[in-house]
């Protein structure tokens, strides 16, 4: 077919970070896995090969697979994993999307290390909607910890509540000159003086919202997710896992050095400042960093860790370009009023001593459902008809007037129910989902993601949607097209899309801990009657289920 061949070896690979070894899997023996470079319109293929001790699949983030879902990756939802030993092709359509997405593992918490960036060029004879850049550069924010990523999953998995935080974050792996033992493999980015540089910024972070600046230096944001926007001046951007910017950068300071780094933004979590603190380098060609004196570089002023207001306006300050070479498509009459509620739950511990494993831990859930994977996949269990894998009874909240952040809630939202509950629909309903996050166990923003799908953010605010005067402010006529969206701490965020692509397609929380404990679904969307309205056939090595 003339489509670019890819291989991806997945292997078991020591690195020292942080002053001490340890075995991490990886794509290649590479942290971060290799970047794909891709032109908008082209297919790809990736033979994933699995050469390590532990089950794998691999999600191409944000990548819409039209028809396709069979190579989208998430484990028990699409696929069941690609045991040791094994294989799997996986064929990626790059249709509508431009500029950065990424591609992570979709298996238990191997993400953690498994990821890379993609990079969507524009067609040939089309450019990007601002001057092109001097040059450009996958920045990928990240976490790291001492202990195993498998040890880490089950002691959370054991214990009731939040899993233990990171050692460090990281920028393009590595933690940056703040950190002990770190400071020789910082990541450097040179550039020249009076150049426009384009940053690709990736969260791949499993637990953390981040924010992320350069120090005396603007950022110019055009585009998120893959999609354009109108050019956003600040001075820092706040940055959910799952989601990517294309962010400009002049560079025009006097100093050869100043650093870039991350933080953590949390609304749930005390943490503090400097040990949380990631940094690389911005360095001038042909400056002397001793010009700089003998302090370090200055540190970009960053929130702090607990302010909403500030992660919040900045999400709210995207807008779509729409113009006219890259209009939008808003679905303006809804045919599916959808509400989901976003829950971490403190039942069944009893309480509030959520200290052992099943039975007495949180769990987490999107209209009352603490979502189980199953052990067949559910594309499969739909594609073949297999009774008892699923069910479709995904609750039916249709936007309504509720204190969802009372400090008293309703029993039924306080007792989810554990199930594998699907939401179908149909082919071209126009979907809108009141995104309304609650306060029961703790108040906290829920970075929502939908495989398969991007969607347009029609609006947002803090505290209980209300069905009356909220939708009257919905912006429709430049909202930006994302695949993730925080839905900000005990506030709301709706979103809507044309269900146009026919497939399985799942939809959580990007925390990792809010995944593993349920505040998940899947949406199941039906093909319609024309041939190229049905959801293609399988390839003939899927990996099989047992
Ligand atoms: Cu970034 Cu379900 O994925
Ligand atoms: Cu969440």
């Amino acid at each position: 077919h003339g489509w670019a061949r890819h291989t991806f070896v997945v292997q078991e690979t020591p690195y020292t970070k942080l002053c001490s070894t340890k075995t991490i899997l990886t794509v290649n023996g590479q942290i971060p896995g290799p970047t794909l470079h891709v032109t908008k319109g082209d297919t790809i293929v990736v033979e994933v090969q699995n050469k390590a001790n532990y089950n794998v699949t691999i999600h191409w983030h944000g990548v819409r697979q039209p028809r396709y879902p069979w190579s989208d990756g998430p484990e028990y939802i699409t696929q069941c994993p690609i045991r040791p030993g094994q294989k799997f092709r996986q064929k990626i359509k790059f249709s509508t999307e431009e500029g950065t997405l990424w591609w992570h593992a979709h298996s238990d918490w191997t993400r953690a290390t498994v990821y890379g960036a993609i990079v969507i060029h524009p067609k040939k004879g089309t450019s990007y909607p601002f001057p092109k850049p001097h040059a450009e550069v996958p920045i990928i924010l990240g976490e790291w910890w001492k202990e195993g990523i498998t040890e880490l999953y089950d002691e959370f998995l054991a214990s009731g509540g939040d899993p233990n935080v990171s050692d460090a974050y990281t920028i393009n792996g590595q933690p940056g000159d703040l950190c002990p033992c770190s400071k020789s493999e910082t990541f450097k980015f040179m550039v020249d003086h009076g150049k426009t540089y384009l940053l690709r910024i990736i969260n791949s972070a499993l637990q953390d919202i981040l924010f992320f600046g350069i120090a005396k230096h603007k950022l110019t944001v055009v585009g998120t997710d893959a999609s354009y926007t109108k050019p956003l001046k600040t001075d820092y951007i706040a940055i959910s896992p799952g989601q990517t910017f294309d962010v400009l950068l002049e560079a025009n300071q006097p100093l050869a050095d100043y650093y870039m780094a991350a933080k953590v933004y949390s609304s749930a979590l005390g943490v503090e400042y400097d040990n949380t603190t990631t940094t690389a380098v911005l360095h001038y060609n042909g400056y002397d960093s001793r010009r700089n004196s003998s302090s370090t570089p200055f540190l970009p002023d960053l929130p702090s860790f607990n302010d909403t207001n500030a992660s919040a306006n900045f999400t709210g300050s995207l807008r779509s370009l729409a113009d006219d070479d890259h209009p939008i498509h808003v679905p303006l009459n809804i045919s599916t009023p959808l509400m989901f509620t976003a829950s971490v739950n403190t039942f069944p511990c009893a309480h509030n001593s959520c200290a052992g494993p099943d039975g007495s831990r949180l769990s987490a859930s999107l209209n009352n459902i603490s979502f189980q994977l199953p052990s067949t996949d559910i594309l499969s269990a739909y594609y073949y008809q297999i009774n008892g894998v699923y069910g479709d009874k995904f609750p039916n909240v249709p936007p309504l007037k509720f204190n969802f952040t009372a400090d008293v809630l309703p029993q039924y939202l306080l007792t989810p129910k554990k199930g594998t509950e699907v939401k179908v629909l149909k082919y071209n309903a126009t979907v809108e989902i009141v995104l309304q996050g609650t306060n029961l166990a703790a108040g906290t923003d829920h970075p929502m993601h939908i495989h398969g799908y991007s969607f347009y953010v029609v609006g947002w605010g803090f505290g209980n949607f209300d069905k009356d005067k909220d939708p009257l402010g919905y912006n429709l006529v430049d909202p930006p097209l994302q695949n993730t969206i925080a839905i900000p701490k005990n506030g709301w965020a709706t979103i809507r899309f044309k269900a146009n692509n026919p497939g399985v397609w799942f939809m959580h929380c990007h925390l990792e801990r809010h995944l593993s404990w349920g505040m998940d679904t899947t949406f199941i969307v039906k093909n319609g009657d024309h041939s190229d309205a049905k959801m293609l056939p399988p390839p003939p090595d899927m990996p099989p289920c047992s």
